[in-house]
């Protein structure tokens, strides 16, 4: 995707304002408009991957307010959203991340918006109605949770740090995800399983969890979430090198960072389900 011809740049202070005001009005619609009894759902890759009606209509929300702002821009969501702009800036979403947590009303869930410019993140929000919490941060301008600047944790070592992990929706995946934290729990402090990638990424910027990793997360899991661990100190790669993606997100301090890698990355190759 690249800009289009003539127009000006677009400013990634005000393409983060405008997504932070329409995570906080998702945020709205997620917290009053939810129904007192069961949520309307159906399934997406296994029984246990959902989608309520309220993601659907958290998803709608979104799109009708990026295409009000600014029409000429593309759009990629969790619930099926995918178009190509003219404008070069592409917005990331996960209207609800941690959809399992809001179904349970398990407050670890979020609103996560991502702007893209060329391809490239320059702004992101993390929006945890539930929590009271909104982090946000600009490609090159920092991190911040409300109005604090974030910097990653205090220096440890593997065997001291807290690290987040998350299971995928397939009973295959997880029997092999199982055998890579059986390996990694012990050799560290202990393990943490939120249940959304986008909070744990921002856990990590918080200091709140010393790493992450997880197999399996789509751009949408990430895309805010890394802006947010990166902006505030983190390394967020994936395996021996390779950009953080579907195969493998890492994210940790650059003290901890190459520690955590090469406990969790050789042990994801060797057991990778689709080697058989
Ligand atoms: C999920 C959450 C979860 C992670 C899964 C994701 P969803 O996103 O981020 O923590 O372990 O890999 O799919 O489905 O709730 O948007």
């Amino acid at each position: 995707m690249s800009g289009a011809a003539g127009a000006s740049r677009p400013d990634p202070a005000e393409l983060l304002n405008l997504a932070v005001d329409i995570a906080q009005r998702t945020g709205r619609l997620l917290v009053d408009e939810r129904p007192d009894g069961a949520l309307d759902m159906g399934t997406k890759s296994s029984p246990t991957d959902i989608v309520t009606t309220m993601d659907t209509a958290a998803e709608r929300l979104i799109a009708d307010a990026v295409r009000e702002a600014r029409p000429d821009d593309g759009m990629l969501g969790e619930e099926g959203m995918d178009t190509t702009g003219s404008s070069g800036v592409r917005w990331v979403v996960d209207p609800i991340d941690g959809t399992v947590n809001y179904l349970y009303r398990y407050p670890a869930w979020a609103v996560s918006i991502a702007a893209e410019v060329d391809g490239k993140v320059v702004a992101g929000v993390v929006h945890a109605p539930a929590l009271g919490e909104t982090w946000t941060a600009i490609l090159g301008g920092g991190a911040r949770l409300g109005g604090r600047v974030l910097r990653v944790g205090e220096p440890r070592e593997l065997g001291q740090s807290l690290i987040a992990t998350g299971f995928g929706y397939s009973a295959a995946d997880r029997a092999w995800q199982a055998e890579i934290v059986s390996a990694v729990l012990p050799r560290v402090r202990d393990i943490r399983r939120g249940g959304s990638a986008a909070i744990d990424l921002c856990s990590v910027a918080t200091g709140r969890v010393d790493g992450y990793y997880e197999r399996g997360c789509n751009p949408w899991d990430l895309a805010a979430g890394a802006l947010v661990a990166r902006e505030a100190g983190a390394i967020v790669g994936g395996s021996n090198g390779a950009p953080a993606g579907y195969d493998l997100v890492l994210a940790a301090p650059p003290t901890l960072f190459a520690a955590l890698h090469d406990l969790v990355a050789s042990r994801f190759d060797a057991l990778d389900p689709k080697d058989g």
